[in-house]
């Protein structure tokens, strides 16, 4: 309680100091391989060119690809700055294409296990960045505890589907685990490696109905990604296709999504900030801690 009690008057505190914070965006999926990084990195890049600041998190404990996608080898990541080896600044990374990185890996399964000073010494240290207008954070696929403690962290999470019966169906089951432990959680949803304008509008209406009708969960269409051969070239040429190809039909649908989450950060004024975000994170990570037999469902 002592420790809650510490960290909410942290959080205030570093609240009072800036008026402006963070929005945090995690960027999700049911199944795997759907584009989450494809998305997360040039819709982050698009951000930034229409005039946001941008800090990209690289949350996919499994599978970090942020760096791959755009040819970078971070030497760092938040691990460092957990243990007390580097501070938060010398770990986010400056890139050409005008956003910041931070390589996360291995660094959350710390988290839980820093003491009450380490963690207001993060959280401080974190608030740092707080000046930023958007955070995306990309995180694994899947309803692991892991992946959903950074959906309850995040201010928005955007739901990845492709038009796939599997992913669709993926796409409910995370739907479906955030609705239980977060109903108040704005979700968004992106349809990814759509073949026409019709298939997108048709996939999502049809993950909003259902959430609606059986979930009782409001789920907004964000918009959709064309199937579009530049995107797995530019993972090749790890260049973002965003900036490799600014007028391929994929780059076309990202700046219309990017337009829409500036448009409506202007309407709902800010985020909740980072050390929000990852006082979140510490408490479901404890939460994790408290109860790791991993749960079958159905089985109350
Ligand atoms: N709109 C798209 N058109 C064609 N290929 C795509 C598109 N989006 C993603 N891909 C391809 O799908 C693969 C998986 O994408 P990735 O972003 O790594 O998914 P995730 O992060 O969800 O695992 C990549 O090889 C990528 O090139
Ligand atoms: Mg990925």
């Amino acid at each position: 309680m002592d420790q809650a009690a510490n960290l909410r008057r942290l959080v205030l505190e570093e609240g009072d100091k800036k008026l402006k914070k963070t929005k945090t965006i995690a960027v999700t999926s049911g199944k795997g391989g759907v584009g989450k990084t494809s998305v997360a990195v040039s819709l982050s890049i698009a951000l930034a060119q229409g005039g946001s600041s941008v800090t990209l998190l690289d949350a996919d404990l499994g599978l970090a690809n942020i760096n791959v996608i755009l040819g970078i080898i971070p030497k760092y990541n938040l691990y460092h700055v957990i243990k007390g080896k580097k501070k938060l600044k010398d770990i986010v990374l400056d890139v050409p294409e005008g956003i910041k990185i931070i390589a996360g890996a291995s660094g959350f399964h710390q988290l839980a296990n820093l003491d009450p000073k380490q963690r207001s010494t993060f959280i401080e240290a974190v608030a740092e960045l707080d000046s930023d207008d958007f955070m995306i954070i990309d995180t694994g696929a899947g309803v692991s505890q892991n992946v959903l403690s950074f959906v309850f962290a995040a201010d928005e999470v955007v739901v990845i589907t492709t038009p796939e019966p599997t992913a669709i169906t993926d796409a409910y089951g995370i739907i479906k685990s955030i609705a239980a432990q977060a109903p108040e959680k704005v979700i968004k949803i992106i349809v990814n490696r759509v073949q026409s304008v019709s298939e997108g509008k048709r996939v999502a209406q049809r993950v909003i109905n259902i959430a609606g009708q059986f979930l009782n969960i409001k789920v907004e269409n964000l918009g959709f990604i064309f199937e579009d051969m530049y995107v797995p070239k530019s993972v090749r040429n790890q260049k973002p296709f965003i900036v490799s190809y600014p007028r391929s039909k994929a780059s076309g649908c990202i700046q219309i999504i990017a337009d829409r989450i500036n448009n409506r950060a202007i309407d709902t004024a800010r985020g909740s900030g980072l050390a929000s975000f990852f006082k979140n994170l510490f408490v479901s990570h404890e939460a994790e801690d408290v109860d790791d037999e991993p749960e079958e469902e159905g089985d109350s």
